[in-house]
């Protein structure tokens, strides 16, 4: 059995490509292996969230993955900020931490680009905070995206860097979990690319039907087919891409066939979607607001993770301090 530890951003609400692809992930990686699941909520700070933001959407975000199945008693799911072990871990490893290396961090140069007024230690940082999440819990699997690969390899050089230099053999350096090609790609309503917060181009599980059905309307397509069985452009691919995991089998066929026959209509095919798609989101939806409001279930939920995650962090900084020559004097 192996440990997976996965951070999730607290802005990171859940659309359609991240349900069927993080946490389909998820879902399976909890029942095979010791997993513990967070929100990075230390992480926030270096974009200076006001308060009640931070925590409303700990708490949405929090809610979304619980109400997609993630469950708090076979995994350990934890809030970052509950767990001030990491914030131990993460001087101590700042002190291996190279600014150089850590400027030419492709995130930290894009944050530069990106938020020039607010170019703080803790973006300069970040990756060393990512990977104390990960060794914190001497982690051998962290799914990660593309752009999160960057930060893992981070991760292993800093874990190899601390066993190299006191010696030991005490952190594992940690691989990306990627199922990879066995997930869908589920593309965006824009025409390119797949589905992403920061495209815009995305339908999230909390939407209401009402949101649901303008994006869909809107989505981009083409000027239709004029001859028998011409090949899809991009955008009307995608739209039956999205089709394929949330309608039947026979609403799929029935819409190929007219886009064979030249006979399609991509209004109705629209109606269709933004139908099925509401369907599919409908108890989720429904599931996660019910959570929202359940106090006392998240403070359960959030207290118990808590526990479990400092009882593992906590043994890491007692090994991690005696190895450094933090040691008691009696
Ligand atoms: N950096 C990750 C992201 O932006 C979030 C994250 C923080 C994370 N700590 C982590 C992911 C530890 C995996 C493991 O999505």
């Amino acid at each position: 059995m192996e440990t997976v530890v996965s951070g999730i951003r607290s802005t990171g609400n859940l659309h359609l490509g991240n349900y069927f692809g993080a946490v389909q992930n998820f879902l399976k990686m909890q029942h095979e292996n010791h997993c513990f699941f967070f929100i990075a909520d230390y992480h926030s700070l270096t974009t200076h969230p006001k308060p009640d933001d931070l925590h409303s959407n700990i708490r949405q975000v929090l809610a979304e993955y619980l109400a997609c199945g993630i469950d708090p008693e076979v995994a350990t799911v934890f809030i970052q900020s509950d767990v001030p072990e990491v914030t131990e871990l993460y001087l101590l490893l700042n002190m291996n931490a190279y600014v150089g290396e850590l400027e030419r961090t492709a995130s930290f140069k894009e944050k530069i680009r990106k938020q020039p007024d607010n170019i703080n230690a803790g973006l300069l940082t970040y990756p060393v905070l990512m990977a104390a999440d990960i060794i914190i819990h001497r982690a051998n699997k962290v799914p990660v995206g593309k752009d999160q690969e960057q930060h893992l390899e981070m991760t292993r050089r800093f874990a190899r860097r601390f066993n190299t230099m006191y010696g030991v053999n005490y952190f594992p350096e940690p691989d990306a979990y990627n199922f990879g090609r066995q997930l869908v790609k589920i593309p965006g309503l824009d025409g390119t690319g797949k589905m992403g917060k920061s495209e815009g181009n995305g339908i999230f599980l909390a939407d209401t039907p009402e949101a649901i059905r303008k994006k869909v309307m809107r989505a981009v397509t083409d000027t239709g087919p004029t001859e028998p069985k011409q090949k899809m452009s991009e955008p009307v691919k995608n739209l039956f891409t999205i089709m394929d995991v949330v309608s039947d089998h026979s609403t799929v066929k029935h819409f190929k066939e007219q886009y064979a026959d030249c006979s399609i209509r991509y209004g109705d095919l629209k109606k269709q979607l933004a139908e099925d798609i509401i369907r599919f989101t409908t108890p989720i939806r429904e599931r996660i607001n019910e959570i929202v409001a359940d106090r006392k279930y998240l403070a359960g939920v959030v207290a118990k993770g808590a526990e479990k995650a400092r009882a593992s962090a906590s043994q890491t900084i007692r090994d991690v301090r005696e190895i450094i020559g933090y040691r008691p004097f009696a």
